[in-house]
């Protein structure tokens, strides 16, 4: 059942997290919803630009249309990663999606302001929410590059300010992470000490926390040693994610684990099979090893076991 996200938000505000996960393919998105009802978890799914553009817009919604028939206990909203206007108002139009998220962060205050207000309107007069971004993450997110020494946090004095004019829903915030399998570099962590002034200026209203993954250590020796070179990525202690999310965090973004998931057990499934070019043999162990993940991950979120509470509190779209 797709739902709104802002449903989503109100049962699980302050509480748990909701993971929101990206998908490009059929596996991803068998994995996800076998790996959300296995750990019975409400969840939002992500499509970006470079998603819409690898297959097609089409054939994205055809697939999780199908996936809504395939496993009809599922409870999910639909949403957009990191639109430009033009792709929010698509999206807004095709009346396919929960919510949209416009990304202005690399504008500057007033700029980011007035198109996201425009989003906005555009977004509400058909039911559909908005996630914005104030602050710049660290790290490559879509064709913007913003390197980690530049990166600005989110400055909770105007945080306010710019949910009040600008009528988004929730709020992605820059809090240290940034996008990717490097995170962190130097002794950088999660700035809590922001988060919570922002909580503080902006109470019940959800916030959102981008560049998420964990990057398991684990998954990385593995990928190196069946042939990978990914030496140095470190990501988020997914321990935090509580503390996150009584603190108003809310959505908790996760793309690169899963591709991290991906590249281990295709690595390791040639490396030990040289003789196969049967797709569907790694992509059978992926799909399986992918839903062991998301469920692992939403239990590390608290939103495994909230189900049926997100059932009985959202509306189908
Ligand atoms: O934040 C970006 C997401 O990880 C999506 O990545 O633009 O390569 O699909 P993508
Ligand atoms: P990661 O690269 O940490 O998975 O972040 C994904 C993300 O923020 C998608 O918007
Ligand atoms: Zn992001």
């Amino acid at each position: 059942m797709i739902v709104s996200t802002n449903d989503i938000f109100k049962t699980a505000y302050g509480k748990f997290a909701v993971g929101a996960y990206n998908i490009n393919n059929l596996e991803q998105t068998m994995g996800l919803f076998q790996g959300c009802l296995d750990s019975q978890a409400p969840f939002i799914i992500q499509i970006s630009k470079g998603a819409r553009s690898y297959t097609h817009k089409t054939m994205l919604e055809g697939l999780i249309r199908s996936a809504e028939q395939v496993f009809p206990d599922a409870v999910f909203a639909v949403h957009l990663d990191h639109g430009d206007e033009e792709t929010c108002y698509d999206c807004i139009e095709s009346g396919f999606y929960s919510s949209v998220m416009i990304d202005a962060s690399h504008e500057d205050f007033e700029e980011n302001i007035a198109i996201t207000r425009r989003v906005v309107d555009a977004a509400h007069a058909k039911g559909i929410a908005v996630e914005a971004e104030l602050g710049q993450l660290g790290g490559v997110e879509e064709d913007i590059s913003v390197s980690e020494a530049d990166a600005k946090l989110t400055d909770p004095n105007t945080a306010r300010e710019f949910v009040e004019r600008s009528g988004c829903d929730s709020l992605a915030c820059a809090i240290g992470t940034s996008h990717g399998a490097f995170k962190f570099s130097g002794t950088q962590g999660l700035h809590f000490e922001v988060l919570q002034e922002i909580q503080k200026n902006l109470p019940n209203f959800p916030l959102v926390m981008h560049g998420s993954s964990s990057v398991p250590q684990d998954e990385v020796e593995r990928i190196n040693r069946a042939g990978g070179n990914l030496q140095g990525a470190k990501g988020v202690d997914d321990k935090q994610f509580k503390d996150a999310a009584k603190m108003g965090v809310t959505k908790v973004n996760i793309d690169t684990d899963g591709r991290l998931v991906w590249t281990r057990v295709h690595r390791e499934h040639f490396m030990e099979h040289p003789e196969n070019f049967d797709l569907r043999k790694p992509g059978k162990v992926f799909m399986a090893e992918y839903a062991k993940f998301i469920a692992d991950k939403n239990e590390k979120l608290g939103s495994a076991g909230s189900l049926s509470e997100i059932r009985q509190n959202s509306k189908p779209l």
